[in-house]
């Protein structure tokens, strides 16, 4: 190969020189087209401020005058017309989609969220303008079937559904994640007390649910702490958490028995630092959301005389009872959402991240052959 002479490269000087003062200039039209991340300009409003504290909340406030186009969706009833703040979600690291109860986004919505217990049995409260292509109807329901009334007329008109089961599109469930690292060993909380329940306490003794024919049983062998269900307005929030938090053992009964349907109840104690005693799906559905060391099952043991004994013994043996919180070296549980208007924000907040990230073509071909039989 013959080496580039001195000439023909003089002769091509021109050339190379246009060349490179092009890209030179477009360069640096590219570059001056971004912003630098590091510096934003301040919002108007604050403008001649110095005030430090100011100054660090322009980032956000630049983020929602320039409106990133999230997708909307429009929660259409509010569940048992309990309203809760939408900015819940953040809480759940869930910021991206636009949350509204405003009708009148109705058109522009991605998705519109339907309450399934308050659609009316004529259908005349679901949204009656045509559906734009894009929209997709979200079913929303958190009752297990046989507390799910049959609305005839909604069964294949819905894309996405929005339920606790493992099957829906969009399973709105508490669950556990993994640690980082492996952690030290659970500090237990204060405990006083032995076996705790939060029932209903006028059914005591004469309702025949399975839960509370259980219960007598239990009884009659060891005390049971029952906080009233019905009188009890102060076991919200915080304090929930803490008044559970001093039994060694709750019954996490659950008021029916279906697959998946695992709910507050057994959530609670196992985030408040507590055993659960699970009465509902059997205890392999339990294992596929929770390490099966993290709490016991009544089917364990062959009746409620031999729970007993075992939770006595256990009341004797700390070593033993430790055990039962080896998982929280690995696992970190989340305290739900525990006032009285949130109860369906977390679900809600499920919706908003899976329209955010999907976008794909569904329909509900019959709602109820999948969620009623
Ligand atoms: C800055 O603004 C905040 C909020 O308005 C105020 O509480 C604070 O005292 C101000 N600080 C200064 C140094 O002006
Ligand atoms: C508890 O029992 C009372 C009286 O029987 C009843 O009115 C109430 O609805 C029950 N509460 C719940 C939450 O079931
Ligand atoms: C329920 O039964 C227990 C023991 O049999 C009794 O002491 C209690 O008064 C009863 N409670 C009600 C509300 O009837
Ligand atoms: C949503 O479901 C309706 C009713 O079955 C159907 O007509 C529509 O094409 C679906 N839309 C999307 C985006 O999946």
């Amino acid at each position: 190969m013959a080496p580039i002479s001195m000439t023909s490269f003089l002769r091509n000087l021109p050339k190379v020189t246009i060349v490179l003062a092009g890209v030179t200039v477009l360069f640096l039209m590219y570059f001056r087209s971004f912003p630098s991340p590091r510096c934003h300009p301040s919002p108007k409003w604050a403008t001649g401020h110095t005030n430090k504290s100011l100054v660090e909340t322009s980032p956000s406030t630049i983020a929602a005058t320039k409106k990133p186009n999230k997708p909307i969706v429009l929660l259409w009833f509010w569940p048992d017309d309990k309203q809760f703040d939408f900015q819940l979600c953040k809480d759940l690291n869930i910021n991206s989609c636009q949350l509204t109860d405003d009708r009148s986004l109705y058109s522009v919505a991605k998705a519109v969220v339907i309450f399934h217990k308050a659609i009316k049995d004529d259908l005349s409260n679901l949204p009656t303008t045509p559906r734009p292509k894009f929209q997709r109807w979200i079913w929303f329901n958190m009752d297990p079937p046989t507390n799910t009334r049959k609305i005839p007329g909604i069964e294949s008109v819905f894309n996405l559904t929005l339920n606790y089961r493992r099957d829906a599109d969009i399973s709105a469930r508490w669950q556990l994640t993994s640690k980082k690292q492996i952690d030290k060993e659970y500090e237990l909380p204060e405990k006083d007390l032995l076996v705790c329940w939060i029932a209903n306490a006028s059914y005591l003794n004469t309702s025949t649910e399975a839960s509370y024919s259980y219960y007598r049983e239990l009884a009659k062998h060891i005390k049971v702490n029952i906080f009233d269900s019905f009188s009890a307005k102060n076991l919200k929030g915080e304090n929930y958490f803490l008044t559970i938090s001093k039994c060694k053992f709750f019954l996490s009964f659950e008021d029916s028995v279906h697959p998946d349907y695992i709910t507050e109840t057994f959530n609670g104690p196992l985030s408040a630092g507590t055993v659960p005693i699970a009465l509902g799906p059997p205890r392999k559905n339990y294992e596929t959301y929770f390490p099966s060391t993290s709490f016991i099952h009544i089917n364990d043991f062959p009746d409620a005389f031999a729970l007993a004994e075992y939770l006595l013994k256990m009341d004797e043996d700390n070593a033993a009872y430790m055990e039962y919180f080896q998982w929280r070296r690995f696992y970190n549980v989340r305290r739900h959402f525990n006032e009285e208007n949130q109860e369906f924000a977390h679900a809600v907040c499920q919706a908003c991240r899976h329209i955010a990230l999907t976008k794909e073509f569904r329909v509900v071909r019959d709602l109820y052959k999948w969620y009623l039989i």
